[in-house]
């Protein structure tokens, strides 16, 4: 093959390589993806009766508080003032989430200030005694029995379709409470969404003479011509696909939770008056509804029409998209034993959220990336060290 790199994966992770590579280091870059579009789990798609821009993988919103990736994506895009905020249906009522001083007033019908809202949660919290044993007792160690069971109860049951007593307390080490009106999702410095949305940002990235993208490619599949066997051993090769496939699951399968969308374009203008609706009820299966025109007031979308999408949660099978690490003791022993075999492969470097099997947000998957140019990458190509 002609190219100096190839990169499995044109997600945030491969993307950002090839970016650096190609700009910085002038190399020929030759990325593939087995799906037939780029930008892995951050691609969006207008849905075309409405104009209406959709996460088609899940909700994805931007925000760090990391300046180097903020600099660097700023390149690419530029972002709205957007700021997530996201609220939560139980037994007919909405309450604003993540848990804060509103949540907690509205749910005890009462006027509490900061110091007394504190000293009620932590009279609930230390009703128990003890070791907390699985996920619900952890909770509640945390932030007491009374709000466990209404805003995180049923929510878990549904994410994990399993019963919280049957959870790992491992699971939680915190769950946030403040104890101000605060009710802004995430507190890093910087937020936004792309002004022309996430598909323009990511094919921007890809936009050199130098890089080539191409589409509908498994590196698994051996009719491709950059499949593994013909590539490993005769061209550098970042993989940022499942760790435990390369290695054709010698060690067993990773476990992941996948979701399943359900979307829906209704005939009124405005179904839930903002972008994250979760719904903490048992009795609705899903976990939450996302209604797209909401991530982008400025925009010109049509007045009466709208795009929902209904999200629900289960373990993932074989054959189904790897959303959310699940990360068992058995997990993390396998990752080990993937991890030793990686180093073996002198000619690849693994990463991203599915070669790492890590959750990472956007901005870490471009952070790690950013890192992995920096200490593996330009120090290969401009001075000759090794490459994995
Ligand atoms: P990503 O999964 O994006 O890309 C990997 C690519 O590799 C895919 O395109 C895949 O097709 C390709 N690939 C895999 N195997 C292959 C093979 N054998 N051959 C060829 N190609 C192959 N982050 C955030 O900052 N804010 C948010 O709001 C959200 N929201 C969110 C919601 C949901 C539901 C999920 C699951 C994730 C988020 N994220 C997020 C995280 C975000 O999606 C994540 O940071 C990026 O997708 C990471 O980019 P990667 O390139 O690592 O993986």
């Amino acid at each position: 093959m002609t190219a100096d790199l190839l990169i499995v994966g044109s997600g945030f992770f491969g993307l950002t390589i090839a970016d650096r590579c190609a700009r910085e280091l002038g190399l020929q870059v030759q990325v593939i993806d087995r799906r037939d579009h780029l930008g892995g789990n951050a691609y969006t798609e207008v849905e075309p009766e409405t104009g209406i821009e959709v996460h088609r993988y899940g909700a994805h919103l931007f925000h760090t508080s990391n300046q180097r990736v903020w600099d660097y994506v700023n390149q690419f895009t530029d972002f709205t003032p957007y700021q997530h905020r996201v609220y939560t249906t139980y037994r007919g009522e909405v309450f604003s989430m993540p848990i804060n001083l509103g949540t907690i007033n509205q749910f005890n019908r009462s006027a509490f200030t900061p110091a007394e809202a504190r000293a009620w949660v932590a009279e609930q919290a230390s009703m128990l005694t003890g070791e907390p044993a699985n996920f619900e007792e952890k909770a509640i160690s945390l932030i007491g029995q009374p709000l466990y069971e209404a805003f995180i109860k049923g929510y878990t049951a549904k994410q994990w379709q399993t019963d919280p007593r049957e959870l790992s307390a491992e699971i939680i080490s915190r769950l946030p409470v403040r104890y101000t009106y605060d009710n802004r999702y995430f507190s890093d410095t910087y937020e936004g969404l792309p002004v022309d949305g996430y598909t323009a940002w990511l094919e921007r990235m890809a936009d050199h003479p130098n890089i080539t993208v191409t589409l509908e490619a498994d590196f698994f599949d051996e009719t491709q011509p950059h499949h593994k066997a013909a590539t490993v051993g005769q061209v550098p090769i970042v993989y940022t696909g499942p760790v435990d496939r390369y290695f054709d699951f010698a060690h067993g399968d990773l476990s992941w939770r996948t979701l399943d969308f359900e979307t829906e374009v209704l005939p009124v203008g405005d179904f839930q008056g903002t972008t994250v609706m979760n719904y903490a009820d048992t009795d609705i299966d899903y976990t939450r509804i996302h209604e797209f025109r909401h991530f982008h007031p400025e925009r010109d979308y049509p007045a009466d029409k709208t795009v929902i999408m209904r999200e629900f949660s289960r373990f993932a099978e074989h054959s189904d998209e790897p959303y959310y690490p699940i990360n068992t003791p058995q997990d993390r022993e396998r990752l080990l034993a993937y991890r030793e075999l990686a180093k073996g492969e002198a000619d690849v470097l693994f990463g991203g959220r599915l070669g790492t099997y890590q959750y990472l947000d956007m901005h870490m998957a471009i952070g790690s990336a950013l890192s992995m140019y920096d200490n593996k990458l330009a120090p290969h190509f401009r001075d000759g060290k090794a490459f994995a």
